[in-house]
């Protein structure tokens, strides 16, 4: 099969490109457009390959995209190019409804004339999976759990503008016929995550001696998925995800905020000691002005993909964790290429 991923130079789609490239006999035609988050060494292990193919392509650019559908002729699409920072979105918004909302009904047209020109047989075998996020159904009390009926009811200009392309890409395989299948997945950590979002923010402050921040009282609760076993159930949604279905995918790992920060910070203490400051690398928290409109709790119901298409998690929090820690320890390297120039682990998303 030739899969055209999109958004494979960032973090789940880098995991996702090296893991077809690796694991599989699929070919790969990554189109990213290169933003901040975005970045060519996260797939330069797998670059070299004759199944690899590179277009650095805005999914908002009609023409270039269906310039790129007409050259490569994908089997099946995997859409998870978006803006994806919520504190970035409350700072400008402009650029998420542009690349989550725009770009997704840009790559749905060229889906759909792509797929108007295929042969029967190729035509019903082609997919488009759709990528999101739990944080379109809004947030949750003490005890429930995100099923795929929950209500949509999305809080912030980023998970607004994942729903609204969630419901285009439900529209396109109710109006069109669209092959469309959606999974909208928990919080992700692992390697090659841009160091914005919480754990690869915490081990950088931490492993600096700066001030690790932790919103409000931290005690928001988040259900954390290792990026590999999301990398697995995308696999397995694109194979055997049946058009028009949705999917949750969690790893049943819900911890507060300040769970995940103590928890990082114990890896560091016992596999970084030497840098550690007095009081363990615990003693740099520090409670700061809470995110404007921060969901209080996420927590997926898994229960669908687990029985439909036999997925579960493989990795356990403590694990993932720790593999993710040392992942980090050794790729400071990568660290500081990526934030050079573009962002210094400074507070975004603060202005209400
Ligand atoms: N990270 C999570 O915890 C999480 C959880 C659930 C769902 N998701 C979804 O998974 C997808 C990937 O998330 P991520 O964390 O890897 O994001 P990321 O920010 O690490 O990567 C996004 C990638 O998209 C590219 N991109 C951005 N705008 C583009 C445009 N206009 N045209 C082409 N490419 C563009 C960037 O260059 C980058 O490579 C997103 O759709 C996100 O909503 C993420």
């Amino acid at each position: 099969m030739r899969i055209l991923v999109t958004g494979g130079a960032g973090f789940i789609g880098s995991a996702l490109v090296r893991h077809l490239v690796r694991e599989t006999d699929h070919s790969v035609v990554n189109v990213d457009a290169l933003t901040y988050a975005g970045h060519p060494s996260t797939v330069a292990p797998v670059a070299g390959s004759d199944r690899y193919a590179f277009e650095h392509v805005d999914v908002a650019d009609a023409a270039e995209v269906a310039r790129v559908f007409r050259e490569h002729a994908p089997d099946a699409v995997v859409h998870l190019a978006a803006e994806s920072h919520v504190d970035r979105s409350i700072d400008g918004p402009a650029d998420f409804v542009r690349t989550n909302v725009v770009g997704t009904y840009t790559l749905l047209e060229a889906a759909r004339a792509h797929r108007d020109r295929l042969s029967g047989g190729a035509a019903d075998a082609f997919r488009f999976v759709h990528v999101s996020t739990d944080e379109v159904y809004g947030t949750l009390g003490e005890s429930d759990l995100f099923t795929e009926t929950t209500p949509y009811a999305p809080n912030s200009p980023y998970s607004a503008t994942k729903a609204a392309s969630d419901h285009l890409a439900r529209a396109w395989h109710h109006t069109f016929g669209l092959p469309v299948v959606t999974t909208n997945c928990s919080n992700n950590y692992g390697p090659y995550q841009y160091p914005e979002k919480l754990v690869p923010v915490v081990i950088l402050n931490a492993l600096r001696g700066r001030p690790i921040p932790v919103y409000g009282s931290g005690q928001n609760v988040r259900d954390w998925l290792f990026v590999d076993d999301h990398v697995r159930a995308l696999v397995r949604v694109l194979e055997r995800g049946a058009p028009g279905e949705t999917y949750n995918v969690g790893g049943h790992n819900e911890r507060t905020n300040l769970d995940v920060v103590e928890t990082l910070c114990g890896h560091l203490d016992r596999l970084a000691p030497e840098r550690a400051p007095d009081g363990g690398y615990g003693s740099l928290v520090e409670h700061v002005r809470d995110r404007p409109g921060h969901d209080f709790r996420y927590a997926i119901d898994a229960g669908k993909i687990g029985r439909d298409l036999d997925w579960t998690p493989d990795e356990t929090f403590e694990s993932g964790m720790e593999r993710t820690v040392r992942w980090y320890l050794d790729h400071a390297d990568w660290c500081e290429t990526v934030l050079r120039d573009r962002y210094d682990l400074e507070r975004l998303g603060a202005a209400a």
